[in-house]
């Protein structure tokens, strides 16, 4: 039997580079080799959303329509709604139990995402849990693998715990996985933030035209110490320089020692950047459109999905269920 992925997104927008090079570029690349489960995670969504539940529907749709974009196949791959799966809150209900408070506050990416919504002195409990309900989201359908950005780490980790101690505490039923993490390193936003991220403003959406790619890439600051275009650069310090290697690995050597010479100026060096990526962005915004034609292709997809997805939760719990001793024969 095919081992398995779990892995998926936050749906509080289009799909920007970071989830591509982060998760979306290896899930593509694996769904072959592994039998692979997209969750659009719509509840997660709801953490920082709450106030917002109307933006929810079309961001779902975002987040489908971008994975089979970027080559996700409907053949073989299954793409879900989170809060279609009950399970998934079930199962969360039963991890809390012995999931500390503590642990959770002291989760990097949570200090983080809290600092970024300014809710570090008033997190809800669901955002302060939304860890323990992605280690549902990963357990249900006991999983193997989860392909997923470096700043998932914490959660990753955290889903580890659990199955171990649920499987220590009550019967071996779960499934203990392995994180992937990308080999590209994280993208920086382009105004120099450690993160590309939608709420931020800092980002390059795969839906983001030519001219927006451009905009975008033309405002992005590069080396601060840098007046004239042959001044001597430092592509160490440069935001630009770290996206040319993940985007253009082949040109890099030159880039470099050019730009260390003060032989190539940062617009110049900008715009052989926004080439690369419209590039890149074109094939996938063709696909996106394709689908885009005929919505009801897409929800045909997401329901045979959620179905596939809800066979495998039915199988978790009732293993689950037995293991903790919530199995009434009435
Ligand atoms: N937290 C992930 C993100 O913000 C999205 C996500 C939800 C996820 N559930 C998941 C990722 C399960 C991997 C596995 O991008
Ligand atoms: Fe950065 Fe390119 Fe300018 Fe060098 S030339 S500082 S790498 S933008």
């Amino acid at each position: 039997m095919k081992k398995r992925i779990l892995t998926g997104d936050r749906p509080t927008g289009p799909l920007h580079l970071g989830h591509y090079v982060g998760s979306v570029m290896n899930r593509v690349r694996l769904q072959n080799e592994y039998e692979t489960f997209i969750i659009i995670a719509d509840v997660q969504a709801l953490t920082t959303n709450f106030e917002h539940p109307e933006k929810l529907k079309q961001d779902v749709y975002n987040v489908a329509l971008d994975n089979l974009a970027c080559g996700i196949d409907p053949k073989i791959s299954t793409i879900f709604i989170q809060s279609l799966i009950p399970e998934i809150a079930e199962l969360t209900i039963y991890y809390s139990m012995f999931v500390s408070v503590n642990l959770l506050s002291h989760n990097p990416t949570i200090k983080t995402e809290a600092k970024q919504h300014g809710f570090e002195h008033r997190k809800t409990y669901g955002f302060l849990g939304y860890p323990v309900s992605q280690a549902a989201d990963i357990t249900f359908c006991r999983a193997h693998l989860v392909p997923v950005g470096s700043d998932q780490l914490p959660h990753i980790e955290l889903t580890r715990r659990i199955v171990r101690r649920f499987n220590e505490l009550y019967e071996p039923v779960l499934v203990e996985p392995e994180p992937l993490i990308s080999s590209v390193p994280r993208l920086m936003g382009l105004d120099g933030n450690a993160k590309m991220s939608k709420s931020l403003g800092n980002c390059i959406n795969l839906i983001d035209s030519p001219k927006v790619v451009a905009e975008q890439i033309s405002k992005a600051i590069t080396d601060p110490a840098r007046i004239h275009a042959t001044d001597p650069g430092h592509p160490d310090v440069c935001n630009i320089f770290s996206y040319q290697k993940v985007f253009n690995p082949d040109f890099i050597k030159e880039l470099e020692e050019n730009c260390k010479k003060g032989a190539i100026g940062c617009v110049a060096c900008k715009k052989i950047l926004i080439n690369v990526i419209n590039e890149l962005l074109a094939p996938i915004q063709q696909k996106r459109a394709e689908y885009e034609k005929d919505l009801s292709v897409v929800n045909d997809i997401i329901n045979q999905g959620t179905k596939r997805a809800k066979q495998e939760a039915e199988l978790t719990m009732e293993l689950v269920r037995k293991a903790i001793k919530i199995d009434y024969q009435i």
